[in-house]
């Protein structure tokens, strides 16, 4: 997951570049780099570190030049090193590229290009590309080497190429990642995402698999990688000063649903270190005590207890430690039974929920530790908890809870393996291949986001229902619930969240031709074959099938009207994937029923009442 931008004008370009690079640092921000072309060489910068960082240190806008790319890196291939930043080029410097994808037969090619004296400075698989074209430079123009080489390359791809020979020139092209084309006045534009570079114009061109644009000052052309030229229609995107506010989405919700894989990389950040767990210093707690909790229970409310269910499947699936969830508006008048081996987790977005602080309250007065799982800093039940562990999603706007609940996820997640750790429920192996999976989730959410053309034709086919049935099972239970309310929230559509199983013993019974059943089904050992069974269930009975499924699976499409995939990961982490679908199911159900999607009736962000 990487940003790019590029931008061919008349007019100096840094600046734009700048900007746009600053509207995408959430696809990744572990290093950053521009490259403008100036009497046909290209002046490249690029360093370690966050974009303003990087920034301060060498100064982005005293590049001067016409035609330039950016790029603001996650990366996959090769460390967070200066020289695999991007702008990657070829050895005679006649090419220069940006990348976002993963290209999968590098290597192969990588061999091929040294047998023929080519000489790498970096270790990722896009550099690769820019020698590619370069060695086809030779014998084609630029435009011919670029389809040569796309013709060549195989996996995914969202590319800003730059020749140094033909300095008016910009060429996007893209594959199973995002781009999108600016057309300007006078300028015009290549980008990972609309909002980018919504400042510069409205005016977008969606570019589709293996097409590549040519880019000069005035003129846009598309092609197919054979060379045909393919019409293409300019989409007018209306936004207004508000809309600015939001990074050009229309609104808050839909940009914490996108700002996901961001707010998951920033909350794991620091926090793995050399296979272990570190929470900081307001975690608090030694590894002394935390050996000797045996009992853990979770309080929250709304979406944080949703995160608390998930939770408790974690830790008592791989720590192996007893977790009970409480609605912290229940738990406070229940006169709970706790003692001091028992650890009380409160999770809350805001800090500030007054059912949950109730809870903290009594829980203290039984004289138990407490710990804050909380996205906002010195918030009150910050304040209150003996420990914390802050989300780093950022600061959450839109009412119904989005990027905060996968953040909960992960924070849980983390804290089950230093639980596991600790109570040598898992060996060494598993550890790492538990860390190696959710070092992943970012890359694989983007994926998910990237991926909504299903979840917009479920909306456009579905928005009118009148009620629905979500359905998971295990860990994806608790997502299940989650997914309903959801939709609850921002439509004001009737839905019901229940273990799949759980279904024959009632909602069977609503089911018909008219209602939509979606069904939380990745691939698992435990309950995949029989939540295969209970979609038949309700395929005998007409429901209509939207099912949330693993990338490969084939049995699942076959028995649903809609599948949307998701990447393969372990089964606690499919909780983390799986719900973001959902969430924009959600969201574009209340979008086209035009409802106040950030604001819902009745509803508030932070419940400062008991
Ligand atoms: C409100 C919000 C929900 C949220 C719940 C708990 O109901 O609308 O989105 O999940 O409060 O809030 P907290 O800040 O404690 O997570």
């Amino acid at each position: 997951m990487c940003g790019i931008v590029g931008v061919v004008s008349g007019k100096d370009v840094s600046q734009k570049l700048f900007s746009g690079l600053l509207n995408l640092e959430y696809r990744g921000y572990d290093s950053v780099g521009m490259c403008v072309i100036k009497d046909k060489n290209f002046k490249i910068k690029k360093d370690v570190g966050k974009i303003e960082q990087v920034n301060n240190k060498v100064n982005f806008l005293s590049l001067h030049g016409n035609i330039g790319i950016a790029h603001c890196r996650w990366s996959t291939h090769g460390g967070v090193t200066k020289n695999n930043a991007h702008p990657h080029t070829g050895s005679r410097n006649k090419i220069s590229i940006v990348h976002n994808g993963i290209i999968e037969n590098y290597s192969e090619i990588k061999g091929e290009l040294q047998k023929k004296k080519h000489v790498f400075s970096s270790e990722t698989d896009t550099e690769v590309i820019a020698h590619l074209i370069e060695s086809y430079l030779d014998i084609y123009t630029f435009e011919k080497a670029v389809r040569e080489a796309l013709k060549k390359i195989e996996g995914s791809y969202a590319l800003g190429i730059l020749c140094a020979d033909e300095p008016e020139k910009l060429i996007g092209a893209r594959n199973e990642s995002p781009l999108i084309i600016g057309v300007g006045n006078n300028e015009n534009f290549i980008s990972s995402d609309i909002p980018s570079i919504l400042t510069q114009t409205n005016k977008i061109v969606y570019l589709e698999d293996k097409e590549m644009a040519v880019l000069t000052k005035d003129n846009v052309m598309v092609f197919d990688l054979e060379g045909k030229e393919k019409k293409k229609k300019i989409h007018i995107i209306n936004w207004n000063a508000e809309a600015a506010q939001k990074s050009g989405y229309k609104h808050f919700m839909l940009k914490e649903i996108y700002e996901q894989p961001r707010a998951i990389a920033d909350t794991l950040n620091e926090r793995v270190q050399n296979g272990s767990i570190v929470f900081g210093k307001e975690f608090g707690f030694s590894n002394n005590y935390l050996s000797k909790v045996n009992r853990i229970v979770i309080i929250g409310c709304g979406t944080s207890w949703h995160a608390g269910l998930v939770g408790k499947f974690m830790l008592e699936e791989l720590a192996k430690i007893p977790t009970e969830v409480e609605y912290a508006s229940e738990f406070r008048y229940r006169h709970p039974l706790l003692d001091k081996s028992t650890l009380i987790i409160a999770i809350s977005q805001s800090g500030e929920t007054a059912d949950t602080i109730a809870a903290l309250k009594e829980a203290k007065k039984h004289g138990v530790k407490t710990l804050a799982i909380c996205n906002v800093m010195g918030s009150s039940i910050t304040r209150i908890s003996d420990g914390v562990i802050y989300t780093r999603a950022g600061p959450e706007i839109g009412v119904a809870s989005t990027k905060a609940f996968t953040t909960q996820l992960a924070v849980l997640y983390l804290l089950t393996i230093l639980f596991s750790k600790l109570r040598k429920t898992l060996n060494k192996t598993q550890i790492k291949d538990m860390i190696e999976s959710i070092r992943k989730i970012p890359l694989q959410l983007q994926s998910v986001l990237d991926e909504y053309d299903e979840i917009l034709k479920c909306a456009e086919l579905y928005h009118n229902k009148q009620n629905s049935l979500y359905l998971g099972r295990g860990v994806n239970f608790p997502i299940a619930l989650e997914g309903a309310l959801k939709l609850k929230e921002v439509s004001y559509m009737h839905a019901e969240g229940y273990p799949a199983a759980e279904m024959k013993h009632g909602p069977i019974a609503l089911i018909d031709k008219s209602m939509p059943v979606v069904f939380i089904a990745p691939h698992d050992v435990y309950t995949y074959k029989k939540v295969l069974g209970n979609i038949e269930e309700v395929k005998a009975r007409g429901g209509i099938i939207i099912a949330i499924a693993t990338e490969g699976d084939k049995e699942i499409p076959q028995k649903s009207k809609h599948t949307i995939f998701i990447p393969k990961t372990l089964y606690t982490l499919s909780s983390i994937l799986s719900v973001v679908p959902l969430q924009l199911l959600a969201y574009h159900i209340a979008d086209k029923l035009g409802r106040d999607v950030d604001k819902p009736r009745n509803l508030a962000k932070s419940v400062v009442v008991e």
